[in-house]
């Protein structure tokens, strides 16, 4: 049998990494464990019978299921015993089960994020829970009816700053955890994950922690494709150790451990409940799906034009607009530097009038040392800021009069950080963005920088701190057992180049802070709630500040985030690798809620090129969230600004984004209604597919849409994989009938990427323009592509792309459209009482894919009209182009076509 590779469950010396010559015999028994140096398939310390235990003492039937009471026997790994625990199984549903473990008291800090999840019991779970073992605890979850076990839990340590739990997986694969910097969609199974916001760009440090938290997890279950899904909802630092048992194990430094566990069976499924727990999607506006441009460092305004000029001198669809920091008066958010960007907001006004939209920065730093920042003194005045503890212990460099942390970021002077977690402090967020809002006009705002990011913490100097201005000066933070716990996990870099052991703290504030309304909690256990809990007063803000429904990008995220905002993957690269990566981190990012998703297209950090950049427009015109970003010095790379080649490409694939782009907002109605995905993975569709389940090269939009995009340098082939069944070539209406094989096409530099639309399908398109504003108003084509029972089926969403929950309030439109014998019926299910602009646009063709017979006439059947209408028609082969333009048929009714 081959040796087991990663760290297992039972290993008492994770902190070594698999590196046996680290661990001694005494180090191993002081830690109550095992040590066994010829130890064969197994750590050299581990966990026995003999040391650290947690002993069943009581089993207590409850409403919702059972407690069990918990009692340590030996001392914990780590220090910080905690003598009584209670393991708690709640039944939530039919197939979702929470399992958390917390002491008797309960106050132990908790994510203070409030689930939903349902009242009642279900008396029909298709999970059953057992008991393993009463001495060493142990305990088994089971799918019903399959018998799978799909949490087999092993070697549980409860401490005060040490919590971990083990499970060995019921097949390897397994998806999702982040966030992180993954080179394969399904998780190679012997690796260790850390997981503590952190701004950390991906490509500089190969197993980091970066932005955003997400402990949630899927795993495919069996080769019927049976999936389950799990979450621990727990906000400390931690990691997720892999080991190719298979196992995965869990360990934080904080807070309890609560377990969400999701039974789908299908892996969709799986999504839909996790989402329904956290809280669902929303839905971004129609003119968010358009083509975003951005840059750090366009540095004034005639920069900025030529990179909005030339976008539009190619005809390149151009939705969105962005400014960075480099646009405001030294860095500090609120302000505009009226030397270099004179007008701005004329400017922007101008760009909005020719339906273009604006989005803002916004960092979440204040500097603190300004005279009249009013931003700054109205935050203080309510003390608004995250503080120290004891603030008498700290030097008056440290601290504003308020007690306050200082620390470093883009502003020329120390900064405080506010607190999110308190309520006021979101109250006046809010005020400070609606006041900003107006004197300088924006559609949406993009939060930055929110891990939160601090430059220079425990160093000598901030990187970006001025050589020649002495003293240096940075945040250092004093040493206790928060600062630097027992058990660090492998957060952040583990050791930094002069082989010094790395803190919690390191590029960010002291674990110590005191944050939350009654100073309640530590930065120690909510710092990765940074970015979650400064995203919903943003969006309220800028939605109350636009009277339109906006959109919020946030750097970092928790699970929920999805409900108010949208994600980027961060500081990537101009190269090659990095496309790939892209689609893994947006597929992921669709799994944990957050469908509004893209990365820097052409890559952020160093120079792009011609081709990488054509490659990459062509890719990420395929990101829900579209957005081309260079960072500061790297030459310019708008999509206009990079020669024929790139412009042409990118105008032409736009083009295409831009058609589908009623499809894709159905898509975000669904992950809206339902918690389904946008973006997809293959194997989402396709689960009993072995193949499948390892594709990340290629994805899906929904069930319909399969992009298979060109990734590599001067390429000439592109290797692509079709599931079974019936697809067509989305440019040439071709059929291609696949038995589930792989597929190669020639490519060359003109290529797009290849694009599938799935028998079975209908979706609607849309005519291009220069940005949604246009294309809105443009013409409808239904296109059907028919299954191999000549069948299809689709829907159509539609509102006025901007309004406050337009669902809620019954302003929307909604269609099925159902494609059988030889007949198309468009079924309005809900529209607006009156008819209004965005109800009356045309339906100008309907095409029809995989049409064998010869085609003689074809009617439409209005209903409450007796008389059928012929329509014209063109057959080309097996595509039927049926004429809907002229006779005034709209959105707004329903209507049958039928040939024969
Ligand atoms: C870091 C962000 O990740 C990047 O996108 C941005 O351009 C810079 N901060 C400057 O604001």
């Amino acid at each position: 049998s081959q040796a087991t590779i990663g760290i297992q469950p039972s290993d008492c010396f994770p902190d070594a990494e698999g590196d046996s010559s680290k661990v001694s015999d005494s180090a191993c028994r002081s830690r109550g464990c095992k040590y066994d140096a010829k130890a064969d398939n197994t750590p050299v310390c581990s966990f026995y019978d003999k040391g650290y235990r947690l002993k069943v003492t009581k089993i207590t039937a409850t409403d919702f299921g059972f407690t069990i009471n918990l009692e340590q026997v030996g001392s914990a790994p780590f220090g910080g015993d905690i003598s009584s625990w209670v393991f708690k199984f709640e039944n939530k549903g039919d197939n979702i089960a929470r399992f958390t473990f917390d002491t008797a008291d309960g106050k132990r800090y908790k994510v203070p994020k409030s689930m939903n999840l349902q009242d009642g019991i279900s008396l029909t779970p298709n999970y059953n829970f057992k008991i393993t073992n009463n001495e060493s605890f142990a305990f088994q979850i089971t799918r019903k009816e399959t018998g799978t076990v799909i949490w087999d839990s092993d070697s549980i340590v409860l401490s005060d700053q040490y919590l971990q739990a083990s499970t060995i997986l019921p097949s390897t694969n397994v998806y999702g955890l982040g966030e992180q910097k993954h080179e394969s969609l399904r998780h190679e199974l012997f690796k260790t994950w850390p997981a503590f916001s952190r701004d950390q760009p991906p490509s500089f440090d190969d197993e980091a922690n970066l932005y955003s938290v997400h402990p949630f997890y899927t795993c495919i279950e069996d080769k019927k494709g049976n999936t389950h899904g799990v979450l621990l909802l727990n906000s400390n630092a931690q990691e997720y150790a892999f080991s190719t048992l298979p196992s995965l194990t869990f360990r934080t430094i904080g807070g309890i451990l609560d377990f969400y566990l999701f039974l789908g069976p299908t892996p969709e499924n799986v999504i839909q409940q996790y989402t329904g727990v956290i809280g669902r999607p929303s839905i971004p506006p129609y003119w968010a799906l358009g083509f975003q441009l951005c840059r750090y460092g366009y540095n004034n305004l005639s920069n900025l034009m030529d990179a909005v000029q030339s976008t539009a001198m190619y005809e390149i669809p151009h939705d969105v607009q962005y400014v960075d920091i480099d646009h405001m008066d030294t860095q500090m958010i609120f302000t505009v530097d009226e030397r270099n960007f004179p007008d701005l907001n004329t400017y922007f006004k101008e760009l909005r009038e020719n339906g273009m939209r604006i989005i803002y920065i916004l960092d979440p730093c204040l500097i603190a040392n300004q005279t009249n920042y009013a931003p700054y003194d109205r935050l203080k005045a309510i003390d608004g800021f995250i503080k120290w503890e004891n603030p008498s212990d700290v030097d008056d460099n440290s601290k504003d009069e308020t007690g306050a942390m200082l620390g470093y970021v883009w502003p020329r002077g120390k900064t405080v950080f506010p607190d999110f977690m308190k309520v006021k402090v979101q109250e006046e967020w809010k005020n400070i963005i609606k006041e900003y809002r107006k004197s300088l006009v924006f559609d949406g705002l993009w939060i930055d920088m929110n891990e939160p990011a601090n430059f220079g913490t425990n160093e000598e100097r901030p990187w970006n701190w001025p050589e020649d201005e002495k003293p240096y000066w940075s945040l250092k933070c004093p040493k206790n057992s928060l600062e630097d716990p027992p058990y660090r996990t492998k957060v952040g870099f583990k050791w930094d180049k002069k082989g010094k052991q790395a803190r919690l703290s390191d590029k960010t504030l002291c674990m110590g802070g005191i944050q939350g309304d009654n100073g309640q909690y530590r930065h120690y256990d909510v710092h990765s709630l940074f970015g979650w809990s400064q995203t919903k007063p943003t969006i309220e803000a800028a939605r109350e500040a636009t009277g339109e429904r906006s959109i919020v990008i946030s750097r970092s995220t928790f699970p929920g985030s999805g409900q108010h905002a949208g994600h980027w993957l961060g500081d990537n690269v101009s190269q090659w690798k990095d496309l790939h990566r892209s689609i893994i981190g947006i597929l992921e990012f669709n799994m944990f809620g957050i469908p509004y998703i893209g990365a820097d297209i052409c890559g952020f950090f160093d120079d792009t090129t011609p081709e990488l950049c054509k490659r990459w427009m062509q890719l990420g015109a395929f990101y829900t969230f579209s957005r081309n970003h260079n960072t500061l010095g790297a030459k310019p790379q708008g999509p206009g600004q990079m020669g024929d080649e790139v412009g042409k490409a990118s105008r032409d694939i736009m083009r295409v984004r831009y058609q589908l782009l009623p499809y894709l907002y159905l898509l975000f109605n669904e992950a809206h209604l339902h918690g389904s995905t946008v973006i997809r993975p293959l194997h989402h569709e396709f689960p009993t597919d072995q193949t499948a389940l390892s594709v990340d090269k290629q994805f899906m939009w929904g069930s319909c849409l399969l992009i298979s995009p060109i990734l590599e340098q001067g390429q000439t082939e592109l290797v692509y994989y079709l599931p079974k069944g019936k697809w067509y070539n989305y440019f040439m209406f071709a059929l291609e009938e696949s038995e589930g094989v792989q597929k190669k096409v020639p490519v060359d530099a003109d290529s797009m990427p290849l694009l599938h639309l799935r028998g079975g399908c209908i979706i609607i398109q849309q005519e291009y323009a220069n940005n949604t504003h246009f294309s809105r108003q443009k013409p409808l084509t239904i296109l059907a592509a028919l299954d191999k029972s000549n069948n299809a089926s689709g829907s159509f969403f539609w509102d006025d792309g901007v309004g406050i929950d337009t669902i809620g309030s019954g302003n929307y439109y909604k269609a099925d459209i159902v494609l059988a014998d030889s007949s198309m019926t468009l079924t309005v299910n809900y529209k607006p009482e009156k008819e209004t602009s965005w109800t009356s646009v045309d339906f100008e063709n309907l095409t029809v894919l995989g049409v064998d017979a010869t085609i003689q006439s074809v009617k439409l059947q209005e209903p409450l009209k007796n008389q059928a209408k012929n329509l014209s028609f063109k057959q080309n082969g097996k595509v039927l182009n049926i004429e809907l333009s002229g006779i005034g048929i709209t959105q707004y009714d329903s209507f049958e076509v039928m040939w024969s």
